[in-house]
């Protein structure tokens, strides 16, 4: 394969899943070369921790491309192609905030759903809308591959500040995970299934699940085994336990609702309190997460610094997150226009429902970005859940926007995991105290 090399920029590189992108890149080298890779954070620390460990890979494996590590926003955008953003405004000290201050009202404490997802996207939309006007003034061209979360509603902040930018992507890598699931249960290969979906971000359903090679469509079949098994994720072994009953309320929300099959975050907006009155207050999943992936990653990173050597050492690699992200760029970047589920205006895609929704469904990735597959109507349930959804959205990023409690207080009574506007509006003031170096509303 002889591709142009690339100029790629990772912002919020100070992540722990940056590793493990780093070892998708070197994997997919061939695919997507490089020419240079930008790691960017504001943190130095967090940039500082990981530096060695991916010096050292990138030497062993890729020697050729060129390294910058730096906290100048400036230095991190010149001349980049392609711009992959992870960053968490508040770092895992705000995600447990998120986390525990809804579980005191007995609501769900959840990173990107209910009250802690509004918090969150409360801290993410004006560093996102920054980012995105800074690489304009260096990198007027550059593809923006957005996965930093709530993706919804950093989509609709983004798709209202920048409406003519067509080069911006957000993009969520739980369905590409349950695909990779779907597969392993279906003993089939994970890029032979093509996919139809319809919904919003973290709020969807798969339709169909063709098998490219047979033409069969999958889903009844997947339908039928899941009346009998729990629904587990291709790496059940490694996953922790938060994630494993997440999985298994799929079966669940099947069982009221078996047409199509769910994404897992909708658990969150079918059981709220039972899912709040089954959570430990004192260890939600972002202790779960810092204990875990973030605790390995850190040791790893300090090993690597210690023996100023790569010897020994595992390179990690991002089976989902990681390779995702660059499949996505390489399809763009080379104009494949392979199917993936991507989040795009509506614009007529699902016809019953606002035009103005960031959608998410299935469609191509080729040079001109995403293109989703017209779907049509949807059925009155889907349309009745998604509209109140969507609102809850718009009104959160209005109420960001404008600094408007009023409309965080509505947006907050229609998240279905809320409802009581009572309770809506004692989360709010909790969150809003705990969030007061980030965002403030009047
Ligand atoms: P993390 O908290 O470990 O790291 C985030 C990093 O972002 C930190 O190093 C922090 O210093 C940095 N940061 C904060 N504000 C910044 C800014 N303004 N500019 C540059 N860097 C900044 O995060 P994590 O848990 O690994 O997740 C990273 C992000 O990716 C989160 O937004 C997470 O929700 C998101 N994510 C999304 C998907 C998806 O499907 N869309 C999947 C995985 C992770
Ligand atoms: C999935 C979702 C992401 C979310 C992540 C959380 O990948 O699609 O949006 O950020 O899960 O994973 P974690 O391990 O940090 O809880
Ligand atoms: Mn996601």
């Amino acid at each position: 394969m002889n591709r142009k090399k690339l100029v790629v920029t990772i912002v919020g590189c100070g992540s722990t899943r940056t590793p493990a992108l780093v070892g998708s890149l070197i994997n997919y080298k061939e695919n997507f070369p490089l020419k240079k890779l930008i790691f960017f954070d504001i943190d130095k620390k967090r940039i500082e921790a990981q530096e060695d460990y991916i010096r050292l890979a990138m030497e062993k494996h890729c020697p050729d491309v060129e390294l910058l590590f730096t906290d100048n926003e400036d230095e991190a955008y010149i001349g980049t192609e392609y711009v992959f953003c992870q960053m968490r405004a508040g770092n895992f000290h705000m995600r447990g905030h998120d986390e525990k201050i809804p579980l005191k009202y007995d609501l769900i404490g959840q990173e990107t759903c209910g009250p802690g997802g509004f918090a969150y996207g409360m801290r993410s939309i004006k560093p996102m809308i920054h980012m995105v006007k800074k690489i304009r003034e260096y990198a007027p061209n550059a593809w923006i591959l957005n996965y930093t979360n709530p993706a919804a509603i950093v989509a609709v902040a983004l798709d209202k500040v920048f409406p003519e930018d067509k080069r911006i992507l957000n993009i969520c890598d739980q369905p590409y995970s349950m695909i990779k699931s779907f597969a392993k249960l279906l003993d089939v290969d994970q890029y032979d299934i093509e996919p139809r979906y319809f919904g919003l971000n973290h709020f969807g359903w798969f339709t169909e699940l063709r098998h490219v090679p047979t033409g069969e469509d999958l889903l009844p079949k997947l339908k039928k085994y899941l009346l009998e098994h729990d629904f587990k994720p291709y790496n059940a072994e490694q996953r922790a336990a938060s994630w494993l009953k997440t999985y298994k309320n799929v079966n669940k929300m099947m069982s009221f609702f078996p047409e199509y099959l769910p994404n897992t975050y909708l658990q969150y907006y079918f059981f709220p309190e039972e899912i709040a009155k089954n959570s430990d207050p004192n260890y939600t999943r972002a202790d779960e997460a810092k204990n875990g992936r973030e605790k390995q990653v850190l040791e790893l990173c300090k090993k690597a610094k210690d023996q100023n050597s790569f010897e020994g050492l595992e390179l990690l690699v991002g089976a989902v997150h990681g390779n995702m992200m660059v499949e996505v760029a390489e399809s763009i970047a080379y104009d494949l226009n392979k199917v993936y589920i991507v989040m795009v205006k509506n614009d007529n895609i699902i016809s019953n429902i606002p035009q103005d929704a960031m959608v998410e469904v299935a469609g191509t990735l080729g040079k001109d970005g995403a293109k989703g597959y017209e779907f049509g109507q949807v059925g009155t349930f889907y349309k009745g859940l998604i509209e109140g959804q969507y609102a809850y959205e718009k009104l959160t990023v209005e109420a960001c926007l404008e600094s408007n409690y009023q409309k965080a207080l509505e947006a907050l009574t229609l998240n279905r995991s809320i409802v009581n506007p009572v309770k809506a509006k004692a989360v709010l003031d909790d969150m809003m105290q705990a969030n007061k170096d980030y965002w403030w509303l009047s």
